[in-house]
């Protein structure tokens, strides 16, 4: 009865073994990702609109300090929108068309649709500024319901590209073209913008999206340039976030 028991276990065990060791092979297959345009960047530029969306959301009108921060960040929102869109325009639309015709279409459409948004952000931040002190509420509310549509539109256009243009580039390109792709789109970003795309993008990655990431980084620079750029990163990661980096790139 036991050895029969046991053996029903060992053969139970031995059927496990071999789909566990195929999974393994598969897991270890997809361990290292294929290149994704989107994924890493929509993290940050999420975090950047939900934590500028709440900061006017709680803006005290009536205090002009306050006002002209919260004013400030919805400006370099806008910016670092509008140099993500430009670079995707630049750079992956016309590598999806060359591919496949037609295929960037939708996105092209919606990021024409951002343009107008931009200006219209734009137009109601100087709005605000300019305002008569009794109306100075009405147009910060104004603001935010603007930049909660903005924010809600954007989340689903980034949908689309990083489910479908992902899809369609992955099917298109090998990725050392689409490694090739990342670094046209980098080095086509100024040094000032990428501080600022960091600064949003790093702390809102996963710890192992985090140390792919600055891995990569600290190969493209001199060691120095990748010291003061992680120091400017430090405070605006959390404590364990911090430390697990740090494991990471001693490794
Ligand atoms: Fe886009």
């Amino acid at each position: 009865m036991d050895g029969s028991v046991t053996s029903t276990r060992l053969r139970a065990h031995h059927r496990a073994a071999a789909p566990a060791n195929a999974d393994a092979a598969a897991v270890k297959a997809q361990a290292v990702p294929r290149p994704d345009l989107y994924g890493p960047v929509h993290k940050g530029l999420r975090t950047f609109m939900c934590e500028t969306l709440v900061a006017v959301g709680r803006m005290d009108a009536d205090d002009p300090a306050e006002v002209a921060g919260v004013l400030a960040q919805v400006r370099g929102l806008l910016v670092l929108c509008r140099v993500h869109l430009e670079v995707e325009n630049r750079h992956v639309h016309p590598a999806m068309e060359a591919r496949s015709p037609g295929s960037a279409s939708e996105t092209a459409g919606d990021h024409v649709e951002h343009e107008r948004a931009f200006a219209s952000l734009e137009s109601d931040t100087q709005a605000l500024e300019r305002v008569a002190p009794e109306r100075r509420a009405a147009a910060a509310l104004h603001l935010y319901r603007q930049l909660a549509v903005f924010t809600g539109e954007n989340f689903l256009h980034m949908r689309t590209e990083e489910i479908d243009n992902a899809a369609l580039l992955w099917q298109t390109h090998t990725d050392d073209e689409l490694v090739a792709l990342q670094h046209a789109i980098m080095t086509d970003i100024s040094p000032a913008d990428t501080a600022v795309l960091l600064r949003w993008m790093v702390p809102s990655l996963a710890p192992i999206e985090r140390a792919r990431l600055l891995g990569g980084l600290r190969q493209s620079m001199p060691a120095t340039v990748f010291e003061g750029m992680l120091a400017s990163l430090k405070p605006h990661l959390a404590g364990r976030d911090w430390a697990k980096l740090s494991l990471a790139l001693a490794a």
